[in-house]
């Protein structure tokens, strides 16, 4: 259905929440969440990470849906409507924020696409733990095999891009989200059997709060980011396809505990199985890789649970990869003028070059560093714990100074449908919680404070 500008909207609330899921559900919470856990201590990440997602996230997350659907613009055109004309850099943020993360984003998607392929041909099932880790150190360190498949990966986003069938994938993934949800229930209970279950939950869930310093600040902080696609304009865009009477507050609300029970289940699922089998919580972002297949190996059937996990996984990462590319296929038509399909071309292509650097960084080009990070590091620091904590600043101090306390009213209420009590604590997280303590926690950990 389209409004009175011929823009797109979701005509149900159903269609809202699955759309903003869609895209806040997908590695970040899986891959990321225990890799970021695993070597920030624990316990002590997840306590941060879970009151960051509620203190900071849920606010920005309503101050994006607020500025994208009293706009109905993308996030170039929605400050410049606002009447921020020089407000321009959050634009930029996002652009580069969504280009960075596109490109090793698709390097991991793409490991999802050969452990797929692998799971289906009975190729991934080994005896011995330490076959895994062999098994992916083979093929990560290789010096063509990461790079095919993020290639590959990258031509079916570009391909659902620019057959516009983003709609069909998004109806694709709102039919199996809730079937990734339901496999992720039965490994976790499967985990929950393992012999160092205990262990492993004591792990996720037993804060030791002298663990806590500025790099765990700074680690859940960007997680809580990343994994809720905050900062980066995208679910500015998305309430910018919002009926006026979906409720933003409770759709905020929604997707941040949904994006968290995910992220959860998969630590409940990785660290019981991390101590029972011997691995190092702190093996970094190839700790999923290693873990899991052990995991389905010791399922009966197996292989078919670990080809559907995997094939999960990719549409998962897919309806990510597809909200974040909008970003700067957006700016590339709006701004620069392009058509849609030089837009798109450019946006892969961008990704095609980094992201082959981002997937040769475990093998040939382990020692290109910058400041001691590879480049797939670099790119996943520097998105996560610079940009989107920058671009979820300025939308703040953007919304909570800038923007009318009626215009928040309005669209909080979606124009007086519900009754929104908490306005003016939700204006006051904007215009101080927020930016001070996003602000805070990136200076502290520069060692600047
Ligand atoms: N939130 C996604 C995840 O957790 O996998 C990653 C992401 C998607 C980040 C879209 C940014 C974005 F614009």
């Amino acid at each position: 259905m389209n409004n009175q500008n011929n823009r797109a909207v979701f005509v149900t609330r159903l269609g809202a929440i699955a759309a903003t899921a869609g895209s806040a559900v997908g590695l970040g919470n899986i891959w990321r969440f225990p890799y970021e856990a695993g070597t920030h201590g624990g316990g002590a990440f997840m306590l941060c990470y879970i009151l960051f997602i509620f203190i900071l996230g849920v606010p920005v997350i309503c101050a994006e849906f607020i500025l994208g659907r009293s706009t109905r613009c993308n996030v170039f055109g929605a400050y410049k409507a606002a009447g921020g004309r020089n407000w321009k850099l959050a634009g930029y943020i996002g652009i580069l924020a969504s280009l960075m993360i596109l490109s090793f984003y698709s390097v991991v998607a793409g490991w999802t696409v050969e452990y797929f392929i692998q799971s289906a041909s009975g190729a991934l099932d080994f005896d011995n733990q330490q076959l895994y880790h062999q098994y992916f150190d083979d093929f990560a360190t290789s010096s063509w095999r990461p790079v095919l498949f993020t290639v590959l990966f990258l031509i079916l986003n570009f391909l659902v891009l620019i057959r516009g069938v983003t709609k069909g994938i998004e109806r694709v993934s709102n039919i199996l989200m809730p079937l990734l949800l339901l496999i992720l229930l039965v490994f976790s209970i499967n985990s929950l059997t393992l012999d160092k279950a205990g262990e492993g939950l004591a792990f996720l869930f037993r804060p030791d709060f002298s663990a806590i310093d500025p790099s765990t600040l700074l680690g859940a902080m960007g997680q809580a980011f990343f994994s809720l696609s905050l900062g980066l304009g995208c679910m500015l865009t998305y309430g910018s396809y919002f009926n006026n009477r979906t409720n933003i507050g409770r759709t905020a609300l929604t997707t941040a505990i949904l994006d968290t029970v995910v992220a959860i289940m998969s630590g409940v699922i990785i660290f019981p199985a991390v101590f029972t089998y011997g691995v190092s919580p702190a093996a970094g972002p190839t700790l999923v890789f290693e873990v899991l297949p052990a995991i389905f190996h010791n399922l009966p059937g197996g292989v078919i649970w670990s080809t559907l996990f995997f094939f999960l996984l990719f549409v998962a990462s897919l309806s990510s990869t597809i909200s974040m590319s909008e970003i700067s296929i957006a700016y590339f038509v709006e701004q620069r003028h392009m058509s849609r399909r030089s837009a798109t071309v450019l946006n892969t292509a961008i990704a095609l070059v980094f992201g082959s650097l981002c997937a040769l960084s475990f093998g040939p080009l382990r020692n290109l560093t910058v400041g001691g990070m590879t480049v797939f590091t670099l790119f996943d620091n520097m998105s996560s714990n610079v940009c989107l904590p920058l671009g979820g600043i300025i939308v703040s101090l953007f919304v909570g100074w800038r923007v009318k306390r009626p215009v928040i009213s309005d669209q909080m209420t979606s124009f007086g449908t519900y009754r929104i009590r908490v306005i003016g604590a939700l204006i006051f997280c904007l215009r101080y919680i927020c930016p001070v303590a996003i602000g805070i926690i990136m200076l502290n950990s520069l060692g600047i404070i």
